[in-house]
Parts: structure tokens; sequence; C-alpha cells
């Protein structure tokens, strides 16, 4: 028996040796530009937001592999606490299940998961307001991967550039194989976000190519069960002001290279980190992100935590050099997460009893609204028995 797919979903045939370059560039474009116009629509939404906070339901959320850092603060924590604050629902998964994608052994996730749940609360996010939840304990959530993956084909899953980096991490770095969950995962992320008709995923950009095929599977299953009234809408992506904050090394701030400077961090560690940021051997300070990205993004940094930009933050430390600017941005990021920080301390030392609580309230509630949607859909695809 074969599948019938929409024509949009048709296999295309793969590039022979000499055109993958070409195949590359081609794709390097075309990501640029799916961020281009990302962007130009995230200044079209943050208009219509501030009118009408409440069309909206936003579902995001982070993998529980460590607690959280910088990156993930100015990336996208610190706009969630900002769109819940305009008054717009918002919904966090902490997505346990992402976790084995490329890995055997996950830690210990209740753990963990406290961790990354005392960095949300500590940011500012306020659980009476907003649903804090784990994929593990919504199984309705979880079902709708089922009929969701019969309307994408491999070879879309195949052409997704986050997974394909990702798996090329799998294989070169762990020397270990593909798993079909790593493969999948961004249909599974189409379930984390459609489950609750979330309609504005806050992501970076490299999660773009994700919310393409959420975007897909949701036209896909209205055009094939719900074609008179689009049962599901198609969710928006919102792109955090900030670029990605890179780390020690100067690549991306990520919790599995190592280079993180944690939110839960001393502030001493915090100074070390930035002494130890790399710089280039230019003295004069200026911001020039394309040639000079590890000042760039001190610059940054040191602008968003004191409300300025990175150019007039340049100008003012100017000939003082790298130095000098390593010392105003530590005091600006010292200064800046000191009340995130003691926020944290005290509700760490409470004891894990109030954040079980918050995530029992979040996973029931979740659970409630993840089982209508399934019944929905359970009607609309005719298995009503
Ligand atoms: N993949 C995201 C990350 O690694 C986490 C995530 C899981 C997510 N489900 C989501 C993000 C749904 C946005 C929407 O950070």
């Amino acid at each position: 028996m074969s599948v019938t797919l929409p024509p949009e979903a048709a296999p295309t045939s793969s590039a022979p040796g000499a055109l993958l370059d070409l195949e590359a560039a081609r794709e390097k474009r075309s990501a640029t530009r799916s961020a281009e116009a990302a962007r130009e629509r995230t200044a079209v939404l943050e208009g219509l937001i501030a009118r009408n906070p409440g069309e909206y339901r936003v579902l995001t959320g982070d993998r529980p592999t460590g607690a959280l850092h910088l990156g993930h603060l100015m990336g996208t924590v610190a706009n969630r606490v900002r769109l819940q604050d305009l008054g717009v629902e918002v919904f966090l998964i902490v997505a346990d299940y992402q976790v084995i994608t490329d890995r055997d052994d996950s830690g210990d996730l209740p753990a963990t998961v406290r961790e990354v749940l005392l960095d949300y609360l500590a940011a500012g996010l306020d659980p009476d307001r907003s649903t804090v939840f784990t994929h593990s304990a919504v199984p309705a959530l979880n079902q709708l991967l089922l009929p969701f993956l019969s309307l994408v084909t491999v070879a879309e899953l195949e052409r997704n550039p986050t997974v394909k980096s990702e798996a090329e991490a799998a294989v070169l770095r762990q020397r270990r194989g593909i798993s079909g969950l790593l493969l999948t995962y961004p249909v599974h992320q189409a379930a984390d976000i459609l489950f609750c008709h979330g309609n504005l995923v806050p992501v970076g950009v490299d999660q773009l190519p994700h919310l393409e095929i959420t975007r897909t599977i949701a036209r896909r299953f209205n055009q094939r069960y719900s074609a008179t009234r689009p049962y599901f809408p198609e969710p928006d992506a919102l792109i955090a002001p900030s670029t990605t904050v890179l780390g020690s090394d100067g690549r991306r701030m990520s919790k599995s290279r190592g280079n993180a400077l944690e939110l839960r961090a001393s502030e001493d560690d915090t100074a070390t980190f930035f002494r130890r940021a790399r710089t280039d051997a230019e003295r004069t300070i200026t911001y020039e992100p394309e040639q000079r990205p590890e000042i760039a993004n001190l610059l940054q940094i040191g602008a968003s935590f004191t409300g300025t930009s990175p150019e007039a933050l340049a100008d003012e430390v100017g000939a003082a050099g790298a130095g000098r600017l390593k010392a105003v941005v530590t005091e600006a990021v010292v200064e800046g997460l000191r009340p995130l920080r003691a926020r944290r301390r005290e509700l760490a030392s409470a004891g894990p009893r109030h954040l079980d609580e918050v995530l029992a309230r979040g996973n029931a509630r979740a659970n409630e609204i993840a089982d209508r949607t399934l019944d929905d859909v359970r009607d609309l695809m005719g298995m009503r028995y």
C-alpha cells in the first residue's frame, strides 16, 4: 500500500556529489532568508501582541540537561517573562524525552528538572499565570505523535538542518548512530506546540526549521481531517532581540560544550568567566559583529544588562581596551543577576516541596488540555468507537 502525501511533500532527488557544495550554499542562503523573514514577522507580531495579548498562547521550553545559562536567559527566558508580564498565556515544556534523543544516560532527571524550575522561577516566571510541565507526565500529548508522524516524509525529516547538525555531532563526536527519536523529535515538538493550540513560539533562529515542520503538520492535518474549519493554528516564531551568546571559547554558549556561564554561578565565577573570555589583538573597542565576534559578544551582553546599545558601550570603553570592557561587563552582569540569584538561593533553600508542587499543578493543567485535544483529534480522524 502506498501513502498519498500532499504534493508539497513529494520527495526531491538527492544531489549527486559535485552538486553537494551548491546544495549546501543554497541551504545556507535559504536559512538566512527565513531568519530575516522571521525577524520581520516578529516586529509585526510585537505590535499585535502589545494590543491584544489575550489572543496569544506561547509554548516553548528547554531540554533538562542542566541548570540554565546566560545564553538561555538572553536568548529566550527573559523574553518569556516579558510576554507573561504583557498578559500572554505562557506554557513551558521541560522536554525530558528530548534528553534521550542523543544520549543513553540522562543523569539525575528529577534533580536537573528542579534546577531548571529554579531558574524559571528566579527569572520571574509566575506559576499562577504560567504553566510548567514535563513531556513524560502528559500521555495524550505524546500520543499526538502518531498521527503527526504520518503527515511528514522521512526525506523532509532528513533535510531539517538542525537535526542534520545534531545527527552529525552524534556520529562524529560521540561515534553513535542516529536514533529514531533524534530524527523525529521535530514532530514531537509539533505535538508540544499544537496540543495546547500554541500560536506563538519564542525561539532562537536554530529552531526555525522545527517550527516550519510544525506549521506543515498543522496545515496538513487541517487539510486532511478538518478542511471546513482549521483545527490547529499555524504558529509563528518570535525571535528574541538578542543574537547568539558566545561561551568562554568563542563558540556558541552551550551546556554540552562546557563553555557556559550558569545563572546560578557565584559572583567570583562570573568574574573568572569574563576574565577568561576570548578577545582579539586590536586595542580599541569597536562594535563590528562580523569582524570582531568576541568583542561584539561582550558588548552585546554588557549593553543588554545596562540598557544601552552595543555601539554606545563601545564608544564609552574605546581606547581603554578589552580589560576595561571585561570589567564593565562583569560589573553589569553581577549587578543585573543579583536579584535573580538572591531569589534563586531563597527558593533553593526552601527545599523541593514547593518546586514539586509547581510542577504537579502544571502537569495537571497540561493533561487536562491534552486530553481534550486528543479527544477532538480522535473525532476528526473518525476514530470514535
Ligand atoms: N528543542 C528545544 C531546545 O532544545 C526545547 C523544546 C522542546 C521546544 N519542545 C519545544 C522549544 C517546543 C519550542 C517549542 O531548546
